[in-house]
């Protein structure tokens, strides 16, 4: 897919951070944007936005681990704008601890939110992209989709691998089937957004882990990384890079994440070189690795 132009993009979690980044870009592209997000308040905000800016975007809210919501947005978004031809399962949250403190509650959410909320997407979504007869889905993973380093993420690490995987298995048979729906995995590294503030929305049961000793380095290292990563405007335009390009792999720091790989196919290999993960010496490579700030607004 070439051009945007008159094409309907819809993308999770676009209230904040890289979908609300994505949202602006698919609308300044010429598309029409559906924007989903558990947050009502801070959807309006974005919709209102977009629309003042001359643009056709509607909000609708959506809690992506309920299967009948999110086949709900793809209803309503196909009866508002006709065809869908985009859809960005980017909603995201994280939240753990060491592995045996973490209640059921917590695995449920997070795993709800990062797993099953893409795999209910491509499901309700994949359709109408054939209906369509073209079309993209990028689903979001992350570093944390190709290094299992990362201490008290267990679950976290565990449904990002499982976007790698759900999407490389999807891509492979919609290739093989020779047809024109393309996927992506976008692989973030740290960037600028609201990430390290996701427990914002857990939902009652999951307990708060502001106060947990043994999140105090993975606490720090998300709010001072994020806060240094990279501007969500230049992931959103990487994005849109890899639809034109029908590009797979959407990493944002690709540097450190052939490096990931790389020190895995050596512990593969020999079992030598046991990636070890210092949280400190990661954020330094990641802001090195950070491109310039340019729209300080799509936090
Ligand atoms: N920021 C980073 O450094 C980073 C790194 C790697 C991966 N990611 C991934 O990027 C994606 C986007 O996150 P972000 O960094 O923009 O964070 P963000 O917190 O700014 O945005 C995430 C959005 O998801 C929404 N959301 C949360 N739970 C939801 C639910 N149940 N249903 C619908 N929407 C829900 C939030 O309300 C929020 O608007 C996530 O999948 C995240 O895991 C982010």
């Amino acid at each position: 897919m070439k051009d945007f132009r008159g094409k309907t993009a819809v993308v999770t979690g676009a209230a904040s951070g890289m979908g609300l980044a994505l949202a602006h870009r698919f609308a300044a592209e010429g598309a029409n944007v559906v924007l989903a997000d558990v947050e009502a308040v801070a959807l309006d905000a974005a919709v209102i936005e977009l629309t003042a800016l001359g643009h056709n975007a509607i909000g609708i809210v959506c809690d992506v681990t309920q299967r009948d919501d999110v086949f709900a947005l793809a209803d309503q978004a196909r009866q508002h704008f006709g065809a869908i031809q985009i859809i960005c399962n980017n909603a995201g949250v994280e939240s753990g601890s060491r592995f045996t403190n973490i209640p059921q509650s917590t695995w449920d959410w997070v795993m709800g939110v990062n797993f099953y909320g893409v795999l209910y997407g491509c499901q309700a979504f994949l359709p109408l992209l054939r209906e369509a007869g073209e079309g993209h889905i990028v689903n979001t993973g992350s570093m944390a989709s190709l290094q299992g380093t990362q201490p008290t993420a267990s679950p976290y690490i565990a449904a990002k691998h499982a976007v790698l995987g759900l999407s490389e298995s999807i891509h492979h048979e919609l290739k093989r089937a020779g047809e024109p729906i393309g996927v992506s995995v976008l692989l973030p590294g740290l960037v600028r957004t609201n990430m390290a503030y996701s427990e914002r929305n857990r939902p009652h049961g999951v307990p708060d882990t502001a106060a947990d000793p043994e999140r105090e380095e993975q606490r720090r290292w998300a709010i001072e990384g994020t806060a240094q990563g990279k501007d969500p405007a230049f992931v959103a335009d990487l994005v849109l890079d890899a639809i034109r390009t029908d590009r797979f792999f959407v990493p944002t720091h690709p540097d450190l994440a052939l490096a990931a790989t790389e020190r895995r196919m050596r512990w593969l290999e020999r079992d030598a070189d046991t990636p070890v993960h210092t949280l400190e010496a990661e954020l330094v490579h990641q802001a090195a690795a950070s491109a310039p700030v340019t729209h300080p607004t799509t936090l």
